[in-house]
């Protein structure tokens, strides 16, 4: 009986990954088609035992390289079926499918020894945490083609606090890991799972194109230190849709490297499109971009969102040193609740990987436009605070925000702004002087916008 449902399960999977278009709005179209591989092996085949404290990394990684050789053959799968499946670090190899059953669940090892140490990424120069190497990641790729991680809803936790109180004490000796890392590979697909519990990053691809993650969700509690969903790093042709994320930090996060390592690498994140998520984040931002951004970030459109319950809605941060550019970008309809801070660009951060870093290079950020927010209880409106010699350009529209009693009573200053320039059309509370230049007229009497939004209100209360 185990077997029969294992193997309709087998032939709902496929294997493709097709080029996806050159627009950041094609790029959740494209819906791969699931060939059932042609192979599969279980992990019990090679000795695991699902019961949370045998440790099954070299099950793991034998069963990994067993299925290598099906790599030109098809491709094919690895089976973990219930049971909680303790390991430590291991790598994935091309056309290969990893399916968690429902009720399986890959447990993350608290042992930092299970976990392996591995260089810097080239566009960091060091570990993001502390200065030298990091922790591998649990799930690892490098240099693949054509690798899906899915399931019935299987879970990865990796069983995070020993990295967060490692983090919060000061006593990390390499940066903490993710849970799955996919570096310079093409045609990746992360979905139908659960994540919980990442000691940082859930998933992290970097230098990749072509990945696609969806229907997923993931939690960390909103006490653990930076932890974060989605990171799309130096990565292109991405779509990130249907998911629900709660973290101590943030969300979603685009990057593309640090200061004078991300310059010299000069690898941009593009083409990008966000759908439909359901975000929290409790001491970051829903939605940021940076602020290690140093190769680039254009070509994102991110819509239909929902975010609750968090510090700050959508945000761009980067500082002097940084270099790169933010642009074009299309963030569109959104609805947020219980937010302190619904936007903030901030070009004040000074964090650098070391002294190396180039005080003159200075980051753009242009051609941003958010249009089609409706915000209830929220206490700041938007902070944007730009770069003297480089001032950020923003162009704001339809947006309604119901400020709380926490706020200002004096509308005018629901918004931060210096070194920023801009437009903005029906927007509600009326924003600061240099977000309205004289190319658009304010089309509504404050009046009028006013009853526009109690009435696009309603229906969000
Ligand atoms: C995983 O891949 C990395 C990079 O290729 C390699 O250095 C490491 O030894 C691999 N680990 C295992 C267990 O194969
Ligand atoms: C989402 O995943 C669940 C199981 O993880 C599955 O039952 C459901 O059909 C999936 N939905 C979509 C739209 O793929
Ligand atoms: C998957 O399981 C998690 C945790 O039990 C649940 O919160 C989530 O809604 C489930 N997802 C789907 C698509 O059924
Ligand atoms: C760091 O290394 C020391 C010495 O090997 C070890 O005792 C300590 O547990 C390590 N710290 C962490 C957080 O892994
Ligand atoms: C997710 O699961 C659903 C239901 O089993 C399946 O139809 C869909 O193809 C899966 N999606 C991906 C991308 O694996
Ligand atoms: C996300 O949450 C919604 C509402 O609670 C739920 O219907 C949906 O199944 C969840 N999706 C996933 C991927 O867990
Ligand atoms: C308003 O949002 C804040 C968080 O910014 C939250 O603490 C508070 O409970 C919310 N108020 C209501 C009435 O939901
Ligand atoms: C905006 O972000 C900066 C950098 O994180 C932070 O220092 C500032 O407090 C934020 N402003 C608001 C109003 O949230």
């Amino acid at each position: 009986m185990k077997m029969l449902v294992a193997l309709l399960l087998l032939s709902m999977l496929g294997n493709a990954v097709e080029a996806l278009g050159e627009d950041s709005k094609e790029q959740c179209k494209f819906k791969p088609k699931l060939d059932p591989r042609p192979h599969s092996v279980s992990i019990v085949e090679f000795g695991a035992i699902g019961d949370g404290k045998t440790l099954n990394t070299g099950a793991f990684q034998n069963a990994i390289f067993y299925l290598n050789s099906f790599a030109d053959k098809g491709g094919a799968q690895l089976y973990v079926p219930p049971g909680k499946w303790l390991t430590g670090s291991f790598n994935l190899t091309s056309h290969l499918t990893l399916f968690l059953e429902k009720d399986a669940i890959i447990l993350g090892s608290q042992d930092p020894s299970h976990w392996g140490i591995t260089d810097p990424l080239p566009s960091y120069g060091r570990g993001i945490d502390i200065p030298g190497s990091r922790y591998r990641s649990l799930i690892n790729g490098y240099n693949l083609n054509d690798v899906v991680i899915t399931g019935n809803n299987g879970t990865i936790d990796g069983q995070g606090s020993y990295w967060w109180d490692s983090f919060l004490s000061h006593s990390l000796n390499y940066s903490r890991p993710n849970l799955v890392e996919i570096v310079e590979s093409v045609g990746v697909v992360v979905s139908n799972l659960t994540f919980l519990n990442a000691p940082a990053y859930n998933i992290h691809p970097v230098y990749c194109s072509h990945v696609l993650v969806q229907n997923i969700s993931a939690y960390a509690p909103s006490s653990s230190p930076y932890t974060i969903g989605v990171v799309p790093d130096s990565t292109d042709y991405m779509c990130i849709e249907n998911s629900n994320i709660s973290m101590g930090y943030d969300a979603i996060t685009l990057k593309s490297g640090w200061d004078e390592h991300g310059i010299k690498y000069g690898r941009p994140t593009s083409y990008v499109h966000i759908k439909q998520v359901n975000l929290e984040a409790s001491t970051g931002s829903a939605v940021a971009f940076g602020s290690e951004m140093s190769g680039g970030i254009s070509h994102v459109l991110v819509e239909q969102l929902q975010i609750k319950n968090s510090l700050s809605g959508i945000v761009f941060r980067t500082g002097v040193g940084r270099g790169g550019y933010i642009q074009n970008i299309e963030v569109s309809s959104v609805e947020m609740e219980n937010i302190h801070t619904a936007f903030n660009a901030s070009g004040q951060f000074e964090s650098h990987p070391d002294k190396e870093y180039d005080p003159n290079a200075l980051p753009i950020l242009d051609q941003i436009t958010i249009d089609q927010v409706f915000g209830v209880n929220i206490t700041v409106a938007g902070s944007f605070t730009g770069i003297k010699n480089s001032p950020f350009e923003f162009t704001l529209s339809e947006i309604s925000l119901e400020l709380n009693s926490a706020s200002s009573s004096s509308p005018s200053s629901a918004w931060v702004c210096s070194d920023v320039v801009g437009s903005s059309k029906s927007v509600f509370p009326e924003p600061c002087p240099e977000l309205k230049s004289s190319s658009y007229s304010n089309s509504f009497s404050s009046s009028s916008i006013a009853t526009l939004t109690s009435e696009g209100l309603a229906s969000h209360i």
